[in-house]
């Protein structure tokens, strides 16, 4: 089967409080999308890569893409949220995509994404019936608190992990699981809501998503000091 990456890259970044949506701040004098863009389309693995931007989208453009051609195609079919951004992406490629072909769905926001989080991904997933995401085990201590902030109990973190991507799964179930539950933050809620149970594959904290402003400095520092 072949294996394709969509990157949902139609938000507003809203929790940045930029001027610019995240993916376009500049992470090292490149957009921020680019980043993940460029080690998508350098991994073997990956026989192409959608990246799903907003219907409106002025600004991708305004940047020269042509080296990551013809492996990276833009979408201009980016929804209001990010299920109904990657849904409309799964939509866009039904014409490509065969029923077992793999679709690794990936943040715009996580420019950290290194080679070896794709390997491990793949490699550990290519014979599962389901599919899987890559997560973290949880490290804090967790509460669960009233609306008073007043803790009503600890919850025991040995089974929780962090939901990161990319998250892998098969083109027509991926699709059927997003036609049939749309309110999900992730590919794996959708996925759960159909009863199956993605397998989780071990990444690191560096594959963070760039959500508040300090994640931006974070992510600079990481690349930096991989690159170095
Ligand atoms: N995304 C998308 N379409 C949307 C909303 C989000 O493609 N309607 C994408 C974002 O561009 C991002 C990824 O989904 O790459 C993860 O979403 P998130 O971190 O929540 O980004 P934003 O929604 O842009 O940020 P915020 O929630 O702070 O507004
Ligand atoms: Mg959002």
């Amino acid at each position: 089967p072949k294996h394709f990456a969509i990157v949902p890259a139609a938000g507003s970044g809203s929790r940045m409080v930029s001027d610019l949506p995240k993916q376009y701040l500049s992470l090292l004098d490149k957009p921020l999308i680019r980043h993940a863009l460029e080690t998508l389309c350098a991994a073997p693995e990956i026989d192409k890569v959608f990246v799903v931007l907003s219907v409106g989208d002025a600004l991708w453009a305004q940047y020269d893409w042509s080296d990551l051609a013809p492996k990276l195609v833009p979408l201009f079919c980016g929804g209001a949220t990010r299920a109904d951004s990657v849904l409309a992406g799964l939509r866009a490629i039904s014409a490509e995509a065969a029923q077992s072909d793999w679709v690794l769905v990936h943040d715009a926001a996580r420019p950290c994404l290194a080679p070896w989080h794709i390997d491990r991904l793949v490699r550990e997933l290519a014979h599962d019936e389901v599919g899987g995401l890559l997560a973290v085990p949880v490290a804090d201590t967790l509460k669960r608190a009233d609306t008073q902030r007043r803790v009503l109990q600890t919850v025991p973190r040995d089974s929780l992990w962090q939901a990161q991507t990319p998250q892998m799964f098969r083109y027509v179930m991926l699709r059927r699981a997003l036609e049939g539950a749309r309110d999900v933050t992730d590919e794996a809620s959708a996925i759960e809501a159909a009863g199956l149970h993605p397998k989780l594959v071990q990444g690191d904290a560096t594959n963070l998503k760039v959500t508040y402003p300090l994640d931006l400095h974070l992510a600079e520092w990481i690349l930096k000091n991989r690159e170095g």
